[in-house]
């Protein structure tokens, strides 16, 4: 190989490496929404079942960190839910988003039902509709009761639905 053939393939193979080093955290950069776990399946610990009273539904607000795409926002709100302990260890948890048109569901403790100030959706407190435009009853979640230092607590697995239609979607 003469020399200036050697200077040319060795400048060659430099710059490879050094576009291959270059690369290595940019395409990390670019695929990391990809590689992340979604943190929607996640269970969350939400209230112990003690502090719960029987038929007296308990306005739980849910916190952790927000990502979208490629950006992590500090610890903050990200919903919050109803919680309805239905006897000893049973509970239901349903989405204080009014399946409607998704305004905040309230509960009127006088009538035992929740309430959609938006546009008059009743719910009864097992979250059937009573009245009002929406398709559907209230959004319930996926939830359990597991004993977490020997106490029993409520967890959950915290999702967003579709509103407006008749069948409970998540979003994703
Ligand atoms: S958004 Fe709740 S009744 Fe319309």
């Amino acid at each position: 190989m003469q020399r200036r053939s050697f200077f040319h393939w060795a400048s060659a193979m430099l710059s490879g490496a050094y576009l291959a080093l270059l690369a290595v955290p940019g395409v990390g950069f670019l695929t990391e929404p990809f590689r992340r776990k979604s943190k929607s399946s996640k269970s969350r610990k939400l209230v112990r079942v003690k502090d719960l009273e029987v038929g007296v539904p308990r306005r739980v607000v849910l916190r952790d960190q927000r990502t979208d795409a490629w950006t992590k926002y500090a610890e903050g709100t990200i919903g919050a839910v109803w919680v309805v302990r239905t006897g000893e260890s049973q509970v239901d948890v349903f989405s204080v988003v009014c399946p409607h048109l998704g305004c905040p569901v309230d509960y009127v403790a006088e009538e035992k039902q929740f309430f959609c100030p938006c546009h008059a959706a009743s719910y009864a407190a097992n979250g059937t509709t009573i009245a009002g435009p929406q398709k559907r009853g209230l959004d319930r979640l996926e939830s359990k009761i597991e004993s977490v230092g020997g106490e029993p607590w409520v967890s959950i697995v915290f999702a967003k639905f579709e509103p407006g239609i008749l069948e409970q979607v998540p979003l994703v």
